[in-house]
């Protein structure tokens, strides 16, 4: 563990050291430092890949990408803040931590609000998100754009949650928002608030019953190995940001940013595509190893949610982004 958050720490200085150094020299391609919680495989890591590939080509060399996986960088609150400072220029984070910021965002990530994919794909392709996105200049980063990360599902140490009793009591670990701990509270059980780094030993210690993700994180963090009973209470499609930092955003010229938008806003289609065909090997390799997925009937789930959906749409914002998100089902 300690070894592992010190070559996270040396990794950090000697990005961000690079940087400065870069900076105070005539280069050739400007790179931009990308930063990942996830591995190298991951859906969303192979569509930035893709974006950064067309990026160094549309502006013939002009710009580069450079993605930072499995939480090289920090984890997704500590990424988030090293792109608003300007210090590393992109990262993925997940929609609750730009909720912390502007609590408008709380409807794109609200229990059950997505009928499914399809709805989720419409949503973040068809332009109603583009002013919330850019709305957050004002706090040093811009969105780019969303890309899924399918639904989330509750996962446990000792037994399935076949239904919402089973929840009763367990503590699971959800991301670092308010809103995932109150959603965990009108479940019945106790949402402990955490980086995804340290769900795989919390749990192995005991510290947590369970976790909540999609099939592809589980499988992809090896978390089967420690919470082998998957139950599929599709909760949750939060959606992943691309966040940029605004001060870099300004570097550029007018036509390479518009290229960059173009391209990034395209690579969200494709990671809707990689993400399809990865879920069931996902699903496969967990169950090589073990894991047992269970049917759950949701309708208990969505029953318990419905509470905290009332309160958590209360701006005029919130009620028109809520009504134009419900109305694309
Ligand atoms: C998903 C999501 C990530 C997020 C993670 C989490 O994997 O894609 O952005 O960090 O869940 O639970 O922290």
């Amino acid at each position: 563990m300690l070894k592992n958050k010190t070559l996270k720490l040396a990794t950090l200085a000697a990005v961000i050291g690079g940087s400065l150094a870069m900076s105070s020299m005539v280069s050739a391609a400007t790179e931009i430092k990308a930063a990942f919680n996830q591995s190298n495989k991951h859906p969303q890591y192979l569509a930035l890949q893709d974006f950064g590939k067309k990026l160094t080509e549309e502006t013939e060399g002009r710009y580069k990408v450079s993605i930072f996986p499995n939480e090289l960088l920090g984890d997704q609150r500590a990424a988030l803040e090293l792109v608003q400072t300007g210090s590393i220029q992109m990262a993925v984070v997940a929609n609750p931590l730009v909720e912390n910021y502007d609590k408008t965002f709380r409807v794109i990530g609200m229990p059950y609000i997505y009928s499914g994919p399809e709805h989720q794909e419409k949503v973040f392709t068809s332009g109603i998100l583009d002013n919330l996105f850019s709305s957050t200049q004002r706090f040093g980063f811009e969105i780019l754009t969303a890309y899924t990360a399918g639904a989330r599902s509750m996962y446990t140490k000792s037994g399935p949650v076949k239904n919402i009793a089973d929840m009763k009591g367990e503590k699971i670990r959800v991301m670092q928002s308010d809103t995932m701990i109150k959603m965990l509270s009108c479940m019945g059980g106790t949402g402990v608030p955490m980086g995804q780094g340290e769900v795989y030993s919390a749990v192995q210690q005991g510290v947590l019953d369970g976790a909540e993700n999609n099939e592809i994180t589980y499988s992809d963090l090896k978390q089967y190995e420690v919470a082998p009973f998957f139950s599929s209470t599709r909760h949750l499609m939060v959606p992943d940001l691309v966040v940029i930092s605004t001060d870099f955003l300004d570097t550029m010229s007018k036509e390479d940013q518009a290229t960059l938008r173009k391209l990034i806003k395209a690579s969200t289609v494709e990671e809707f595509n990689i993400w399809n065909q990865q879920i069931s090997a996902a699903k496969a390799n967990a169950k090589s190893h073990g894991a047992t997925f269970t049917d759950v009937d949701i309708k208990p789930f969505q029953e318990s949610c419905k509470k905290l959906q009332d309160e958590l749409v209360e701006t005029p914002a919130q009620k028109d982004l809520y009504n134009k998100v419900v109305s694309m089902q």
